[in-house]
């Protein structure tokens, strides 16, 4: 409607085609001339009033689309959903209690009774468990294959037929690239889904979907959410197998709280700067612990000394994140010395926030193999995990030179 003359226009709070930097501030949703809020509201209701519309659509089977009960549907849910599915160029992203539930909901989106799953040996510990304990009794076979042996995996992806493909962006704690590009073509060739883990990496350092993935998903808990103070999970994606993940969450009832969703809100607006910042502070420590001579080995994406360095370029061209590898000279007992040393960085699991976290794969992540077997799935003794903070880098130098020092 034209605004008559000399009568006040509204502001115009539409969101305008942003670069995701804006979008994590302003994706989703905006103030209006209702509300007045600068920021968005959080809902907490679990039910809402029912009316003409709501009856319709849970008589059509469309209950996603009503308000009815916020399992189904949330106004602050929906927002943050819409911020994430703005930042991965998605049709539409749904949020769940954390990321494992996300994880479920996409893998049973995409896999029929019987079915199989290709996956990555080198893939974080509960979803391989996930897949093997929880979906394997249940008549759901996966073929893990070494992803950085293309022959490999072309073998394993011809050994019957497919239905998910499943990839890590980087691998936990070796830090090996995946080549989604490729990956996505040869599952499609096979007509199986391919499904990228992007944690590690975040929305603003890839996005999947745009390589050929059909499904993206992230532990919000990490980099998203950036501050360790809440569980979370996302996935993004289009179409019917977004509808699959819909009714997963429907029925499984993984849904997010509102107040994590309205948490997650204001955690993903600080999201570019807390990147570069862990980012830059990753790589110069990286730089200096390659040079250190108590350091056997430094494992960083956008260090040369990477095996898949230009990979790395092609895949996260913008930039790796903020987690990288060393390997203490000495073994496990040295490494957890001098994690034990730290006063600084903190020895705790989990990755992304904006306090630097030290863990040790011996005794977390690989905890329960054989020295042989971790040996084959490259974790060398004496492996630390780094999850970079926005400390500054000389603090963190100190209290990572100091620690080796004092372990020796
Ligand atoms: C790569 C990756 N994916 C998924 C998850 C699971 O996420 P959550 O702990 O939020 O369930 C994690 C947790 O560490 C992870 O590192």
């Amino acid at each position: 409607m034209k605004a008559k003359e000399n009568e006040p226009t509204q502001p115009d709070h539409s969101t305008p085609a942003l670069q995701p930097e804006s979008l994590c501030v302003h994706g989703g949703w905006r103030p209006n001339e209702v509300e007045r809020a600068a920021v968005l509201p959080l809902v907490r209701s679990s039910t809402y009033l029912l009316r003409d519309d709501a009856y319709a659509a849970m008589l059509e089977g469309r209950a996603e689309e009503a308000w009815i009960y916020s399992r189904l549907r949330n106004p602050t849910l929906d927002a943050v959903q819409e911020k994430l599915a703005a930042l991965e160029g998605a049709e539409r992203a749904l949020l769940y209690a954390s990321g494992m539930a996300a994880i479920h909901a996409a893998t049973l989106a995409c896999v029929k009774q019987g079915g199989r799953i290709v996956a990555p040996r080198r893939l974080y510990g509960s979803t391989w468990d996930l897949f093997v304990n929880l979906l394997g009794p249940l008549g759901i076979r996966t073929d893990f294959v070494d992803y950085n042996a293309a022959s490999a995996v072309e073998r394993v992806l011809d050994a019957g037929p497919v239905d998910l493909v499943w990839a890590e962006s980087l691998s936990n704690p070796t830090m090996d690239v995946t080549d989604v590009e490729q990956l996505a073509r040869a599952a499609h060739a096979r007509g199986a889904k391919l499904v990228v883990d992007a944690t590690f990496v975040s929305p603003l350092r890839q996005r999947p979907l745009a390589m050929g993935a059909d499904l993206v998903v992230h532990s919000a808990t990490k980099y998203l959410a950036g501050h360790s103070d809440l569980l979370g999970g996302v996935v993004c994606g289009a179409g019917p197998l977004m509808k699959e993940c819909f009714r997963k969450l429907q029925l499984a009832g993984g849904c997010m709280d509102p107040q994590g969703a309205w948490l997650l809100d204001r955690g993903i607006k600080t999201l570019s700067v807390r990147m570069e910042r862990q980012e830059a502070v990753a790589l110069e420590l990286a730089t200096r612990m390659e040079r250190h001579p108590e350091i056997e080995r430094v494992l960083h994406p956008r260090l040369s000394s990477h095996p898949q360095y230009a990979l790395a370029a092609r895949m996260l061209p913008h930039g790796s994140g903020g987690m990288w590898s060393f390997v203490v000279r000495g073994g496990d007992a040295r490494a957890l010395r001098m994690v034990r040393r730290l006063r600084v960085a903190l020895e705790a699991s989990s990755l992304g926030g904006v306090e630097t976290l030290v863990s040790l794969p011996f005794n977390t992540s690989h905890a329960r193999l054989t020295e042989s077997q971790r040996a084959e799935a490259g974790i060398a003794p004496g492996m630390v995990r780094m999850s970079t903070g926005i400390e500054a880098v000389d603090d963190l130098w100190h209290d990572l030179s100091t620690a080796l020092r004092d372990s020796a």
